[in-house]
């Protein structure tokens, strides 16, 4: 058997890559670990940014996958119970994103792909990558069946997410990693509580805290907590309790939590993206922390630059866009990592004066009174969140 591409992974990245590839006329096959029902239930991002969505609609996906999405107006950043508001519409130019829960995108593309005709496999155990500094790669897996497959191909698309085979197959010494712990412990937890009217983060003296919207009914919070704390440390009550006080929302009903982690504060990024005939795209490449909802997005917008490339390398022998992806994704890879590097700065330190110190207590609440008295900071702010 064999295709042009052999995606691993069926994660945003990966589909969002099979189904740019689909409409490239690229052929392609998806090879996903995990069972249907275990892809199309894993809830992590919520929000599309403006540059994410604008690659659903120039590739005519955005009516399949974004119809009836609500847009992201704005951001509440609540400081010591005191409401300010950011309206990234009129900040931005109208370039807001979209208030999409992962797990909807993601049943939506997987049915785009497949209705497109697209060749998607659950179950497919112990991949293995062959081949990927030579011509002829291939890609070998277990069915669900038991059997043992082997696909040829040109290339193949790493987005199976941080912990996968992709990365792990390349040999040592040939990536640069970089790595940083942003040093704070993050909650979080995924309740049936209505939604906020808009995403809402709060600085509070007792720390950091945040609720966002996941669909009609449901919302995720973030809670900082100290970095050696776990799930066990956190009874609902205490929940419940630092959530209505550090939100300033005494009227925060309680609700059932469906799920609760802990969130790693770390980033990661991986030079070059690229081994061979390998790509590193999304997760498997770099992680971003929560804050900035950009991680969903730079593996959306990986996918867009593969996909070009491989249909030019694929379809017109031209190889430009193959022998650029790494620098071109790196780009905004670091552009995104700063920018949440900032964010996570800025609302940890002004909060909990055991975080930082009093003097960068007052510098980040400086920086962050910059948002609301200076419209050149609060346009800076609303581009990065719109992406690029
Ligand atoms: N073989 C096949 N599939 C694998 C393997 C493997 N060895 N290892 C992992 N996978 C699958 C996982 O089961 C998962 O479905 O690869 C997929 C990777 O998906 P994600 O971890 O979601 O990574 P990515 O698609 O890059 O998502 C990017 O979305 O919500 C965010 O936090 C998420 O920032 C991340 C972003």
């Amino acid at each position: 058997e064999s295709t042009a591409v052999v995606i691993v992974g069926a994660g945003p990245a990966g589909l969002t890559l099979g189904n740019l590839l689909l409409r490239a006329g690229v052929e392609c096959v998806v090879l996903e670990r995990r069972s249907r029902a275990h892809v199309e239930e894993r809830q992590r991002a919520g929000v599309l940014d403006h540059a994410g969505a604008r690659i659903f609609e120039e590739w005519g996906l955005a009516d399949g996958v974004l119809a009836g999405v609500p847009g992201d107006g704005g951001l509440e950043i609540r400081v010591d119970g005191e409401p300010r508001y950011l309206d990234f519409a009129e900040l931005s130019g109208g370039r807001t994103g979209r208030l999409i829960p992962q797990q909807m995108l993601v049943r939506r593309l997987m049915g785009a792909f497949e209705e497109g005709g697209g060749d998607l496999r659950f179950d497919a155990g112990e991949v293995a990558l062959h081949g990927l500094d030579g011509d002829g790669p291939w890609v070998s897996y277990r069915d669900g069946g038991g059997v043992v497959r082997e696909i040829g191909c040109a290339y193949v698309a790493g987005c199976d997410g941080h912990h996968g085979v992709s990365r792990a197959s390349v040999p040592a010494g040939a990536l640069t990693t970089y790595s940083h712990d942003h040093g704070i412990g993050w909650l979080t937890v995924l309740a049936d509580v209505p939604p906020p009217r808009r995403p809402l983060m709060a600085v509070a003296s007792e720390g950091f805290a945040a609720h966002f919207p996941r669909g009609p009914m449901a919302s995720r919070f973030y809670l900082q907590c100290a970095p050696e704390e776990g799930v066990g440390d956190w009874g609902e009550e205490r929940i419940w309790a630092q959530l209505r006080s550090r939100l300033g929302d005494a009227g925060l009903p309680a609700g059932r939590i469906t799920e609760m982690s802990v969130v790693e504060m770390r980033s990661f990024v991986v030079d070059p993206m690229r081994f061979g005939r390998l790509f590193l795209v999304g997760d498997a490449a770099h992680i971003v922390t929560p804050m900035g909802g950009k991680g969903m997005n730079l593996a959306i917008g990986d996918a867009d630059v593969l996909a070009r490339a491989l249909r030019a390398a694929v379809r017109e022998g031209d190889g430009e866009g193959v022998a650029a992806y790494s620098a071109v994704c790196l780009r905004r890879v670091w552009n995104y990592q700063e920018f949440s590097r900032w964010l996570t700065e800025m609302t940890h330190d002004a909060g909990d004066v055991r975080v930082a110190g009093e003097f960068r207590r007052q510098l980040a609440r400086a920086r962050l009174e910059r948002l609301f008295s200076s419209g050149a900071a609060a346009r800076a702010f609303a581009d990065l969140v719109a992406g690029g």
